[in-house]
């Protein structure tokens, strides 16, 4: 693809990478991504913002064969996907030079071999003219690693943010429009890497919610042209809200399980409390991280393998737990052969939630009445403390 033109001296380098389907080796990406990069052309000065991920070197190496010069690279964001590029940007403009924050330069240093005196760090806030143009630098911590920052192009309204608001998506299209896909994309995207840090992104947004923006341009995903969009579901993820919804993920071996994680949702449907169900053996892990943005409740279905939880459920709960999600109650339930400490080492698996367990239903063998008794006072209660919170709604964006 070659490069395209946004707004007066703005144009967009980059890679769509339809095909990739891992992420850090780790995170899914059934929509594939982009590696987007910007052009700003001043009438004195040319910024590029972010390059590629050293995979797609070859297309963004086409595309500034078209570029006269560059005077700086501007490095949102030290991980490889975006500065990857860089080493080879500074060989071919021999004059240029990195714009980075305090932090991004011993990371630039460290996973690129970008020498010292190649990089100058700005500060917070800092301007830089460009003739015509000012881009102004506004830190932006943890989104995604601690060094972020985001950059203000004023004469055009324009915020190219990298990792924040970006999305995993490939697409033809430069614009997000009104397409929802894009949210939910970007969505899963906060889910993985900035969930966790969801105070400081709440701090971050405040940060930009005053700039009179009318495009924001991350370095993934197409670029947002309705950028209320995006923010107001970024303010959503990041608030208190939480969703009148249970996530069961569960694993069966022989089928009590699956008959107990069915009972229950059954009893949770009747309720009024909406269930989504994850089979871990075959789900998309990806999909269980979105739905914990804004989940009230999880309850895991684990089978017992050699007294404890199945290696899958383990997986899943790790995750659940790193990803600090705003969930208010859990439950555990299952089946065991002929013992079972699987609800210890689960609850032992989730210290960094804050939630209050329910209830622990484990049955040895198959369910039987008392079990799914057991089941329906876990539903009743479920649904009644989902009542008792303050701010609980229909599922979020
Ligand atoms: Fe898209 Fe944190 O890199």
């Amino acid at each position: 693809m070659k490069k395209r033109r946004i707004n007066n001296g703005v144009y967009w380098l980059g890679a769509v990478d339809w095909n990739r389907r891992l992420f850090d080796s780790l995170i899914p990406l059934p929509d594939g991504t982009s590696y987007n990069a910007y052009l700003v052309q001043g009438t004195e000065k040319t910024a590029l913002i972010d390059s590629v991920d050293p995979e797609m070197a070859g297309v963004f190496e086409q595309q500034l064969d078209e570029v006269e010069n560059i005077d700086f690279v501007v490095a949102q964001h030290a991980e490889q996907d975006h500065s990857g590029a860089i080493p080879f940007v500074l060989e071919k403009y021999e004059n240029a030079i990195v714009l980075c924050s305090l932090k991004a330069k011993d990371l630039l240093m460290a996973h690129l071999g970008i020498p010292p005196d190649r990089i100058r760090t700005v500060e917070d806030g800092e301007t830089l003219g460009l003739g015509g143009k000012q881009l102004q630098f506004i830190y932006t911590p943890w989104v995604h690693w601690p060094e972020t920052m985001v950059t203000y192009l004023p004469q055009e309204r324009m915020l190219f943010t990298c990792d924040f608001f970006g999305s995993h998506f490939a697409t033809s299209d430069l614009y997000a429009g009104d397409n929802p896909a894009v949210i939910q994309a970007a969505k899963r995207y906060y889910a993985e890497i900035m969930m966790p840090f969801r105070s400081i992104v709440k701090k971050n947004i405040d940060k930009i919610r005053d700039l009179d923006i009318a495009f924001i341009a991350p370095s993934h995903g197409p670029v947002f042209d309705h950028p209320e969009q995006i923010v107001s579901a970024y303010e959503s993820w990041v608030s208190e809200h939480v969703s009148n919804v249970v996530l069961l993920p569960y694993i069966s071996m022989h089928g009590s399980t699956a008959i107990m994680v069915d009972y229950l949702m059954n009893a949770l449907i009747e309720k009024g409390v909406t269930v989504k169900k994850f089979e871990l053996s075959s789900t998309d892990i990806g999909k269980l991280a979105m739905d914990l943005v804004d989940a009230a409740t999880i309850v895991i279905g684990t089978p017992t393998v050699l007294t404890g939880p199945h290696p899958a459920v383990f997986s899943a709960t790790h995750l659940a737990n790193a990803l600090r999600p705003k969930l208010k109650y859990a439950a555990v339930i299952g089946s065991y052969g002929w013992g079972t400490k699987a609800v210890e080492q689960v609850s032992a698996l989730i210290p960094n939630i804050n939630v209050e367990v329910l209830a622990t239903v484990m049955c040895k063998g198959l369910p039987k009445k008392d079990t799914f008794n057991e089941l329906d006072a876990l539903a009743e209660e479920i649904s009644k403390k989902h009542a008792e919170l303050e701010h609980i709604g229909p599922p979020a964006i």
